[in-house]
């Protein structure tokens, strides 16, 4: 699929497995959600420009590199929310945007209930979040209201995939890149990925 990326690394695939798995609790469940967050990042920044910089080790000054641009990062409530850390923990000065919109159970639409982004979208490299990718329609709705608050230079990252939702969100965003560690078979009735690993949701918070 175009503008798809799915990341094959072994220590992805690895602890995604162990993320599908029924019989991984709560606790487990977070730390290895927001490690896979962290190895996808790392993963996915590998175009992200830099420019150099002056750095003086205890012996010498050298030329070295920071990133260019400054990075925002725009998880999806709520199970977006546990992706922050892994992101951060490889780039702890990126800022936060927040937005709330979650997928009406009926009808499957997406419905915005919050909106909290920094003011300098334009220059920034944004990476929007959010753990699964079903139909479509939340991750959608989510960049447009970046896109519409400014911002440029957006790319998707998510853990799982459904080829219903990829080609949902490339309908409305077609240069949006998405990355993720898995592209799954399908949806179900309920708008669940399969075999997928349930409500991510659910399975963090305990709901
Ligand atoms: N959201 C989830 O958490 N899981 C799915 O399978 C689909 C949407």
């Amino acid at each position: 699929m175009d503008n798809v990326n799915v990341v094959r690394h072994p220590l992805i695939q690895a602890k995604l497995s162990k993320l599908r798995d029924r019989d991984t609790g709560r606790f487990q469940f977070r730390l290895i959600l927001e490690e896979l967050t962290a190895l996808m990042v790392y993963e996915i920044t590998r175009d992200f420009p830099v420019q150099r910089i002056s750095v003086r080790t205890p012996l010498e000054t050298m030329e070295g590199v920071e990133l260019a641009r400054p990075v925002v990062l725009v998880p999806i409530l709520r199970a977006g929310i546990v992706m922050l850390d892994g992101v951060l923990s490889l780039i702890p000065n990126a800022k936060v945007g927040h937005v709330g919109v979650f997928r009406d159970a009926e009808s499957l639409q997406p419905v915005e209930y919050f909106v909290k982004l920094p003011p300098d979208l334009g220059e920034a490299l944004v990476i929007v979040v959010d753990p699964m990718l079903a139909t479509g329609g939340t991750a959608a709705h989510a960049v447009s209201m970046v896109r519409q608050r400014g911002a440029s230079d957006v790319r998707f990252l998510c853990l799982v995939a459904a080829p219903e939702g990829v080609r949902a969100f490339r309908r409305v965003h077609p240069e949006v890149p998405i990355h993720t560690a898995a592209l799954d078979r399908q949806l179900d009735e309920h708008g669940y990925i399969l075999p997928g690993l349930g409500d991510a949701g659910d399975r963090l918070f305990g709901t």
